[in-house]
């Protein structure tokens, strides 16, 4: 489905970005496998990429830093020859109660998870621009659509991310470029490690397929909309949440 493509994904050393970076990987993409200081779970995922037989690269990058993804944008292009599709994946938590979340925590995940995006969307604009096509797929949440406790910070992101999503979209279809969001419910990663015995049972019970999801229930969607098949689809919310949000 992917033959011949380019994919640079952030945050994929670990994961819904490394279960995407497989998938991707699977259907004949080739990878820019970012991820920020975690070199142990990059080589990983790194392994598992090129055994699928595609080309993988990787950058150890800070996706809140302007200058640096925009070298790292530069680098893929070096390498690949071209980018064909962009997944702003890469995301942090830092929860706390309104009431005590620091000034630091919540302008740290504004950072990673909403100017990251910017950071990397507005680098590869004009190159997307040019080609006539590309595709864009963010990571956002079901946090951004209905808001969370304990969760101002990374909501705030995540329904940015949305508005975010579907400005590009607006500006770039012309183009015919897409640019979609995917709005995850609780998947089971390094993120939701903490929810553990009874609270983990209780956010089951919550939810309508009764378990949490799994990297690889997101997934294959990424891969669908970074295909042609998906070409007329954009500015849309996906939700990948087990009926949560029904
Ligand atoms: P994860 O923690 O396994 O993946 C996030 C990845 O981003 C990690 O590999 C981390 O090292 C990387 N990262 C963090 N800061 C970075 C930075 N500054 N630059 C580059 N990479 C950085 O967690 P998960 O669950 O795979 O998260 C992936 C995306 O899915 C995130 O955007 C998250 O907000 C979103 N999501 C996850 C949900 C869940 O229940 N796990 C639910 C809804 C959305």
């Amino acid at each position: 489905m992917l033959q011949g493509k380019t994919a640079l994904i952030t945050g994929a050393a670990t994961g819904i970005g490394r279960a995407i970076a497989l998938d991707m990987a699977r259907s004949g993409a080739n990878i820019a496998l970012n991820h920020f200081n975690t070199p142990k779970d990059a080589k990983e995922a790194y392994e598992l990429i090129i055994a699928e037989g595609v080309r993988c690269k990787v950058y150890d990058c800070d996706v809140a830093d302007y200058h640096a993804t925009e070298q790292m944008v530069a680098g893929t292009i070096e390498d690949f020859g071209r980018i064909d599709i962009l997944v702003n994946n890469a995301g942090i938590v830092r929860d706390n109660l309104m009431l005590r979340m620091s000034e630091q925590d919540f302008d740290e995940v504004i950072k990673v998870n909403l100017k990251g995006p910017f950071n990397l969307t507005k680098h590869l604009y004009r190159r997307f621009m040019k080609n006539r096509s590309g595709s864009i797929i963010n990571l956002a949440s079901v946090c951004g659509l209905n808001g969370w406790e304990r969760q101002a910070n990374y909501a705030a992101t995540k329904g940015g991310l949305i508005s975010l999503t579907k400005t590009t979209a607006k500006e770039l279809a012309g183009r015919g470029i897409t640019c979609n969001a995917i709005c995850p419910g609780f998947i089971a990663t390094d993120m939701t490690a903490d929810l553990k015995g009874e609270s983990r049972n209780e956010f089951e019970a919550g939810i309508p397929m009764r378990r949490l999801g799994s990297p690889e229930d997101v997934s294959m969607l990424a891969v669908f909309l970074a295909s042609d098949g998906a070409r007329y689809i954009t500015g849309e919310t996906i939700r990948v949440d087990g009926g949560l949000c029904i």
